[in-house]
This record gives C-alpha cells, structure tokens and sequence, in this order.
C-alpha cells in the first residue's frame, strides 16, 4: 500500500505548541485521522501476533530489568525500513518536533518511539519519563489505537500535574497525549480490555562522552 499522505502543516500543532507553553502539556482527540490509526493498530496488532512485542524493561544501559510489578506491557521499538504506515507516524511526529522547535525553542534533534500493548490487567506504576543518568528526553508522546474506549474499560493515562491535580485520559483511538517529560508524573491504570497505543519521545543532544 502507498503511504498515506500526511500534511505537515497539522491544524491541531499550533495548539500543542500552546499547551505546552502555557501549562507544560497538551491532549488532542482525533489528532490522528481515523483511516491511519486503524492501520497502526491492524500493524501493532500483526506484530503482537508474530511475537515481536517484548516484556518492556525497566531503567536503562546495564541495570535495566523486566520488572512487572512496575510496568507490564509488552513494546517494540519503531526502527528505520519500517512498514509506511510507521513511516507516515513519523513524519507527522517529524513536523511536531519542528514546529514545537520552531515555536518554543526546545532544540529537539530526534524522536524514538515503540509500540505498546498492554494486556488486559496490566499496568505502568507512577512514574517520569526522563532517566536519572540521561536528560535527553524532553517531550514524551503517546498516540492510542484503541477503538471504541469507555471510561468503565480502565487503562487511563493518568497525569499528575500542579497543585495536587488528577488529570485521566481515555486511551481512545486518534488521541495524542504530549507533556514535558521531566515534570509530569504519570501512570497507566490497568484495563479491563487490551490497550494499544505508540509511545515517543522527542529528545535533545546529550552530552553523553565518546
Ligand atoms: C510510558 C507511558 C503512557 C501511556 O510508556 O512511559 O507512560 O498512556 N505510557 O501509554
Ligand atoms: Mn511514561
């Protein structure tokens, strides 16, 4: 299949670039259009079925560990020659970087990302998403796949912001939740039901020694 035709110049942009001005995070419904959600989740689904998803680990380089009592979805990384439809994601994605670059400055240099499945039951303990060892993260990413999503399902994402505030969102299909990566704690709740969804992170250049 040829890979759909994206705009680079995504209404909704502008409005994250605000969000994350303006209060450090953003949701947008239907942020993916309905026709290219349908075929991630058909591809995170086929890869789930090969048995290409993993136990995702916990911490990063040497001390990294399966550890399901902290997270137990199961991820694989996004990886260059992926099929197009991984490819339209990251070109979308590509011109969230440049306008959140263009706009906030944040000097972003790339993206990774992985697909997650979280079987039903499964959950991902509180937690930020920047390593003690390595700040490059920056702005985290989440795009969900799941069709038909009602609160009674479980599986929020739920964000930890200032003053005490709770904030859920439904994993529904075509949402794409971004926050800054190092202030807002967040959780997976468990689901009654499994939960798709691709994970990203938009990074800046360490200054990692050579
Ligand atoms: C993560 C994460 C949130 C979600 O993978 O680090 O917090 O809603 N995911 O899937
Ligand atoms: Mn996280």
């Amino acid at each position: 299949m040829r890979a759909m035709q994206i705009s680079l110049d995504h209404p909704l942009l502008q409005r994250i670039v605000d969000d994350l001005a303006e209060k450090g995070w953003s949701q947008q419904n239907g942020f993916l259009p309905q026709a290219l959600t349908l075929e991630l989740a058909a591809e995170c689904r086929k890869r789930a079925a090969e048995g290409e998803l993993a136990p995702a680990a916990v911490g990063r380089g040497p001390a990294q560990e399966i550890r399901e009592g902290i997270r137990g979805d199961h991820i694989q990384w996004l990886e260059e020659g992926d099929a197009p439809v991984c490819e339209t994601y990251m070109r979308l994605m590509d011109s969230l970087r440049l306008a959140m670059n263009r706009h906030l400055f944040l000097g972003l240099e790339d993206f990774e990302s992985h697909f997650a499945m979280y079987p039903p039951g499964a959950f991902y303990l509180k937690h930020l998403d920047r390593f003690r060892d390595d700040d490059r993260r920056t702005v985290s990413a989440v795009v969900y796949l799941n069709d038909a999503w009602l609160p009674e399902h479980g599986g929020q994402l739920r964000m930890y912001l200032k003053d005490g505030v709770e904030y859920d969102v439904q994993p529904t299909g075509g949402c794409l939740v971004v926050f800054l990566s190092g202030e807002v704690p967040h959780e997976v709740l468990p689901a009654t039901r499994e939960r798709l969804s691709l994970t990203g992170w938009f990074r800046r250049r360490g200054n990692e020694p050579f």
